[in-house]
């Protein structure tokens, strides 16, 4: 592990709870259960003078999806400098740090949300996936009453259908871009956010053995009446999807707003036979490819697309994946070598950086739109090539963490 960065143990917990309180204004329980659930083995710290952490990081395991693959990634999260430390760069030293630390460890991606852009851009991150709060009137929720499904029961779910909620949930996200692969945070977090518990809501097969559709929701008092949080719901076909929102508007009476996180074309919002939700943009996810030619490598592109580009791939902060890159596009994926500096003018070419790549690398930005930023530059041919390669519907993240 890189001088800077070292693994958080039992001894570090009471200087990770003070970093953790005056960062992010957490009680210190609420600091407590969130290193449980991480795990101290995925904290990183550094060091102050005294030998005590003065800064941390933790990484969550997790998935992108993109070109319809689950990209091996690192969350990042819970990014804090002790108060009296600030302003030194010890944060960016602590992101480098972590960066080349994934690297060797051949991690494809990270990703993160940030609170400040600079931070992160100087160490590699890209705006690459949108992330939107919503909400939904119920009195703008159609109500069919089960007409299309048959008035199938929803149950309620207990801890014996989390294979099938994560299947139900596979077979949505697939083919979203930008959606999490999720792990043991991710789904802890969807059961169980600080106090509250949200309660899940499924609709059987026909046959019992797997779930079209669910929800996990909880209320909270407001003002104006009874709101509804939910914190996931996925469903297997526009039918299911419409019995959820038939589901959901068994709640009208007494509840008056649903808050979640949809996106402009997230499944939900396509099924709506009407426009009456409100979205609005939160900070967009940064991505870093932290392994170049992995990251390359583990996305599937569209088969139609075929050809080859040299990608001349500069990185200040891991100067080891600097390198030209041989990318051929064949059968659905990018074969990535390492090429030599020659025959240069035979191939079409670009040259970009970590932020470049990233921009571009879940269909985020085109090629084209990057260079117009700044951030690649190359001949229009090896542009459309890539831009062909990565292009996909808009990608958002439904998780935050
Ligand atoms: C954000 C935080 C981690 C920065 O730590 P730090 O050691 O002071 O940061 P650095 O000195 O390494 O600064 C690196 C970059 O971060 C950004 N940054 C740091 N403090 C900032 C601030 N108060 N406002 C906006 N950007 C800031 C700047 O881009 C800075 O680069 P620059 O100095 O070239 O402008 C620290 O202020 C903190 O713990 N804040 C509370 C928790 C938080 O916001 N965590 C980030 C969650 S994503």
């Amino acid at each position: 592990m890189h001088d800077a960065l070292r693994t958080a143990t039992e001894s570090d917990v009471p200087a990770l709870v003070r970093l953790g309180t005056l960062a992010f204004g957490h009680e210190a329980e609420s600091a407590l259960a969130y290193h449980g659930l991480v795990g101290l083995s995925n904290i990183r710290v550094t060091d102050g003078p005294d030998g005590a952490p003065v800064a941390m990081l933790a990484e969550i395991p997790m998935g992108v999806r993109a070109g319809g693959s689950s990209v091996p990634a690192v969350g990042i999260a819970a990014v804090a400098v002790a108060p009296e430390a600030r302003g030194g760069g010890c944060a960016r030293r602590l992101m480098t740090a972590c960066v080349r630390d994934l690297h060797a460890r051949r991690v494809p991606v990270s990703a993160l949300y940030a609170s400040t852009l600079g931070l992160y851009r100087g160490v590699g991150y890209e705006r690459s996936i949108a992330s939107y709060a919503a909400s939904i009137r119920f009195d703008d929720l159609p109500r069919s009453r089960g007409s299309d499904t048959g008035r199938r029961p929803w149950i309620p779910l207990s801890a014996a259908e989390e294979h099938g909620v994560a299947a139900c949930y596979d077979a949505f996200a697939r083919n979203l871009p930008g959606m999490v692969d999720r792990g043991a945070f991710f789904w802890s977090r969807i059961r169980r956010r600080m106090a509250t518990e949200y309660r899940g809501f499924g609709l059987p097969s026909g046959d019992g053995a797997s779930l079209e559709a669910y929800v996990f929701l909880a209320h909270r008092q407001s003002g104006s009446g009874v709101e509804m949080v939910i914190s996931d719901c996925a469903f297997r076909s526009a039918v299911a999807g419409r019995a959820l929102v038939d589901f959901l508007a068994g709640f009208a009476t007494i509840n008056t707003t649903a808050y979640l996180s949809l996106a402009p074309n997230h499944p939900l919002v396509r099924i709506l036979p009407h426009e009456r939700v409100e979205i609005k943009a939160r900070s967009a996810v940064m991505l870093r490819l932290t392994h170049v030619e992995a990251a390359l490598a583990a996305r599937a592109i569209p088969v139609a697309v075929r050809g080859a580009v040299r990608i001349a791939f500069e990185d200040p902060t891991i100067p080891a994946q600097g390198t030209l890159l041989h990318v051929d596009m064949t059968d659905g994926r990018m074969k990535v070598q390492r090429a030599a500096d020659t025959d240069r003018a035979a191939l079409p070419h670009l040259h970009t950086g970590p932020r470049g790549l990233a921009a571009v690398y879940t269909g985020f930005v085109s090629p084209r739109q990057a260079q117009a930023d700044g951030l690649m530059d190359g001949d229009g041919e090896a542009l459309d090539l890539l831009g062909a390669a990565l292009a996909g519907p808009p990608p958002f993240m439904t998780d935050m963490f």
